[in-house]
């Protein structure tokens, strides 16, 4: 299937625990920042934000060759932060969720540094890419899942989202 589920949000929503759960069920995840850093897609290291900057021009470029390479009856699903893919290649974005205190806690556990959880906090605080992926796919194309509870409950959630396109499993 030409086609990739997005799952996207503020670091510590919980992209790549639910992409798993996806990979245990058969579908192909591929984490985008990760793959990004294998292949050398960055513009930059930003020292002060302690983060690699994507070149997201490369890095649409090589998601797109991804998904047109799918053979599975599976779309590909992409774990992570904004991905520019065309409509066409798009099956649906999910954008996750989580309470700010929750995430807060998620993240001062990684032991990031103070600014970089506050940074990420204040991005979730103000839906900075709940509103990119509306503004690039449409509502209907994207949907809100929470992830405050347990994982098997919000990935049961992102699956009864995305059910509608997924008749084969
Ligand atoms: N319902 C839930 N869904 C997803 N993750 C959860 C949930 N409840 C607790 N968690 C925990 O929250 C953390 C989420 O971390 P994870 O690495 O999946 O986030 P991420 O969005 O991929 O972050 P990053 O953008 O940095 O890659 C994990 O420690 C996970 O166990
Ligand atoms: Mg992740």
């Amino acid at each position: 299937m030409k086609k990739a589920i997005l799952i996207t949000g503020t670091p510590g929503t919980g992209k790549s625990t639910i992409a798993q759960m996806f990979q245990k069920e058969g579908f192909t995840v591929i984490d985008v920042g990760k793959y990004a850093k294998e292949h050398s897609l960055f513009d930059y290291y930003d020292e002060e934000r302690d983060t690699y900057v994507v070149d997201d021009d490369l890095i649409t470029e090589a998601m797109i060759e991804l998904v047109e390479k799918n053979d599975s009856s599976l779309p590909l699903i992409l774990d992570g932060h904004v991905v520019e893919l065309p409509p066409l290649f798009l099956t649906h974005c999910i954008v996750l969720r989580c309470s700010i205190r929750l995430l807060r806690q998620r993240l001062v556990e990684r032991d990031y540094m103070s600014s970089k959880v506050d940074e990420n906090v204040q991005a979730e605080i103000m839906e900075v890419i709940l509103s990119d992926m509306l503004e690039l796919y449409g509502p209907e194309n994207v949907s809100v899942v929470y992830t405050d509870s347990a994982v098997d409950e919000s990935f049961s959630d992102v699956l009864s989202k995305v059910k509608k396109y997924l008749d084969d499993i």
